[in-house]
């Protein structure tokens, strides 16, 4: 038995991106009935949020895809995540800068979610439906990458 992999991922306010990448990814694990490999969490760089579920517009997505969020709450990333987690995942370039700048100590591993080739998951906060749409194509495919990655032999 092999120990859980931690995964954190993060977005600018943890109420559009990263609790869609969260839910998404754990609803693939669950598929394969793999929940007790990995511990999973989401968090944002910025503060605004905190204590908020999920946009509804997120929420609305991932229901159309099986996935649901309605249990999540944002909260800001914190010094012991770099410490408590395996691998930090960032959903843009942005959020990627700022946690590496965050980051004074522990191992976790900071990289985008869509990293190969790198790209970002556009913020769709300002935008309409479409965004989230794109939103959730983008992260399911970062997702389903990400577990295959982590399934092959190192
Ligand atoms: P997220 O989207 O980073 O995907 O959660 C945003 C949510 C809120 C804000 C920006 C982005 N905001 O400026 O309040």
């Amino acid at each position: 038995m092999t120990l859980p992999r931690s995964l954190l991922f993060v977005c600018l306010g943890n109420i559009c991106r990263s609790p869609l990448a969260e839910g998404v990814f754990r609803s693939l694990v669950e598929a394969k009935g793999e929940s007790d490999r990995f511990t999973l969490d989401s968090a944002g760089t910025g503060a605004w949020h905190i204590g908020k579920p999920p946009d509804p517009r997120s929420i609305d997505i991932a229901a159309k895809h099986g996935v649901d969020l309605s249990m999540q709450r944002a909260r800001q990333v914190a010094p012991e995540d770099f410490a408590r987690f395996d691998i930090i995942l960032a959903m843009d370039a942005d959020n990627l800068a700022a946690l590496r700048a965050a980051r004074h100590s522990g191992t976790a591993r900071i990289r985008l979610l869509l990293d190969d080739p790198p790209m970002d998951v556009p913020d769709p906060y300002f935008g309409g439906p479409q965004g989230f749409e794109n939103v959730y194509r983008l992260v399911r495919s970062g997702c389903e990458r990400l577990l295959e990655a982590l399934d092959r032999p190192a």
